[in-house]
């Protein structure tokens, strides 16, 4: 899709199609109201008759106004003017993306950004507004062998913005929203990708995709054999029944100066999780090949600070590998020694995020990292807490939770801390070991992250529990591309990207 922003009147456009709210109860906004003046009160005629009566996302496509250039008109219902917010702005935007897509208009000019939505600016509206138009668009059609286009779908949109003052801060917007529509396609793509072909040699040539196409990407990669030698038999345990090589991909972005501390990003790659010998039950298991939605994550926000190109160092590491049952799997009762030499008494297979992840933490205290997050779909639990809406922060740092609470305020990607509170970490105490991998049923999410608090003392340090955000079950089974929203403009405001300089 083509963006672009332009600052003019609705009645001198000459488009396929220009997009107006209409608010409840049968309420033109100040656009809508100027056509209506020019074509003699065709449009308030309509709406006299009961065409259109306002509702959120009602629409109502109109041909050939009289005195109108535009050959079409799409009315957009938008609720109670007082009541817009920013969950119904962007399912307004979503709807009227489906239906211009469907009118046949290839090209189309929106005043949706001139609403109001109550403590949201321009930028923000347009940022929006791109990130939602890429999101609804978006298909996976790499696997089917039939792809249904539509005939002529729409190319190209025009957002409006009141003045010619706001054009520069309208195509910032544009250009940051697409960056982060880059990244949350690229996690969607990889995530969504089927566990036969997705493992972590996939992440790996995805990561390497990437490199090629930017100049600021460099990528390595560390084996089993490598793992073996750097002690990682955590990670390396997990892995063990699987027939794909556990592999670990180190993505740089070099945007600051050489001796700037970088901020890293672990993901959590388990391409499936079966549970291993504590073998999941089949009901809805195909959704483990979700289980590397925090590799996938890190990929797209890579991805997206790569095409912002921001002036900052950033590291990103995709731990993947796969957890199967098999004559060489780990089993309950090992106990492993990690590579920060802590031992753990592994008391269920299917706890094996964490020890994926606490070697993959303390593996990258060799970047002397200025602040490390990790994001992982870690626990049932965090569903159970906090269900599909909002994403699990904890943090050994308080500025650093606040920091990413505020990301995810302003961008508009849900997060709620949850505390990590030494009480917790009692949850996992072993009589065999420094401690087992597992904390029992009560507050499953939070001791999982106590548990990798214990490898995460050398620095600042947030944990993302993103088990309820990642993807959506069901009839629109597919992942969302989340937390890539909330990271990116975590790592934006980090480099002192604002919205208008
Ligand atoms: N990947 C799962 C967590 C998960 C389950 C995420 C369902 C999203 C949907 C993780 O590896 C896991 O199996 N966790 C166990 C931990 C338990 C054994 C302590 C869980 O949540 O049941
Ligand atoms: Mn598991
Ligand atoms: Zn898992």
């Amino acid at each position: 899709m083509e963006f672009s922003v332009k600052s003019g009147s609705p009645e001198k456009q000459r488009s396929a199609c220009i997009v107006v709210g209409v608010f409840e109860p049968r309420r033109l906004t100040s656009v809508a109201e100027q056509l209506d003046e020019i074509s003699e009160g065709y449009i308030s005629n309509l709406l006299r008759r009961g065409d259109l009566e306002g509702k959120p996302g009602q629409m109502l496509l109109l041909h050939h106004i009289p005195n109108i250039l535009s050959e079409r008109v799409l009315l957009v219902g938008c609720g109670k003017e007082r009541e817009l917010d920013e969950r119904q702005y962007k399912q307004i935007i979503s709807k009227t993306i489906k239906t211009l897509n469907e009118t046949g208009s290839m090209e189309a000019v929106s005043f949706l950004t001139e609403l109001h939505v109550k403590g949201r600016d321009i930028y923000w509206k347009v940022r929006q507004a791109v990130e939602t138009t890429q999101d609804t668009l978006y298909t996976f059609m790499q696997l089917k062998t039939k792809k249904g286009e539509p005939r002529r779908p729409l190319r190209k949109i025009v957002f409006n913005v009141p003045t010619r003052r706001e054009l520069p801060v309208g195509e910032r917007a544009v250009d940051h929203g697409l960056a982060i529509a880059n990244g949350m396609k690229t996690t969607k793509d990889v995530a969504n990708m089927p566990p036969n072909i997705c493992n972590a040699k996939y992440l790996l040539e995805q990561a390497q995709l990437l490199e090629k196409q930017f100049d600021s990407l460099e990528v390595e990669a560390i084996g089993e054999k490598k793992m073996a030698e750097l002690g990682m038999n955590s990670y390396l345990a997990v892995g063990r029944g699987s027939a794909n090589e556990s592999i670990m991909t180190i993505m740089h972005h070099k945007g600051g100066p050489d001796d700037q501390a970088p901020i890293v990003l672990v993901g959590k790659g388990l391409t499936f999780d079966s549970g291993g010998i504590s073998i999941k039950p089949s009901e809805a298991m195909d959704e483990m090949k979700y289980d590397m939605g925090g590799a996938a994550g890190v990929i797209g926000t890579m991805h997206s600070i790569a095409c912002m190109n921001l002036p900052i160092n950033i590291i990103g590491v995709l731990a993947g590998c796969e957890n199967m049952p098999d004559a060489d799997a780990y089993r309950p009762g090992d106990v492993l020694t990690t590579m920060s030499g802590q031992t753990v008494e592994v008391l269920n297979t299917d706890a094996e995020g964490r020890l994926v992840l606490c070697d993959a933490l303390t593996y990258v205290e060799r970047f002397e990292p200025e602040l490390v997050i990790d994001v992982a779909t870690l626990t049932g639990a965090c569903i159970i807490a906090l269900g599909a809406h909002a994403s699990g922060v904890m943090s050994n740092h308080n500025p650093l939770a606040h920091e990413l609470l505020n990301a995810s305020e302003q961008s508009g990607d849900k997060a709620w801390r949850l505390p990590l509170w030494d009480e917790y970490q009692e949850q996992l105490e072993s009589p065999f070991a420094d401690m087992t991998n597992l904390g029992g049923r009560a507050a499953g999410t939070i001791t999982a992250a106590c548990f990798l608090s214990r490898f995460t003392k050398k620095y600042n340090w947030a944990h993302m529990d993103i088990a309820g955000t990642a993807w959506k079950s069901g009839k629109n089974k597919g992942a969302t591309g989340r937390p890539v929203p909330m990271l990116s403009q975590f790592l934006m405001n980090r480099a002192g990207l604002e919205a208008e300089d």
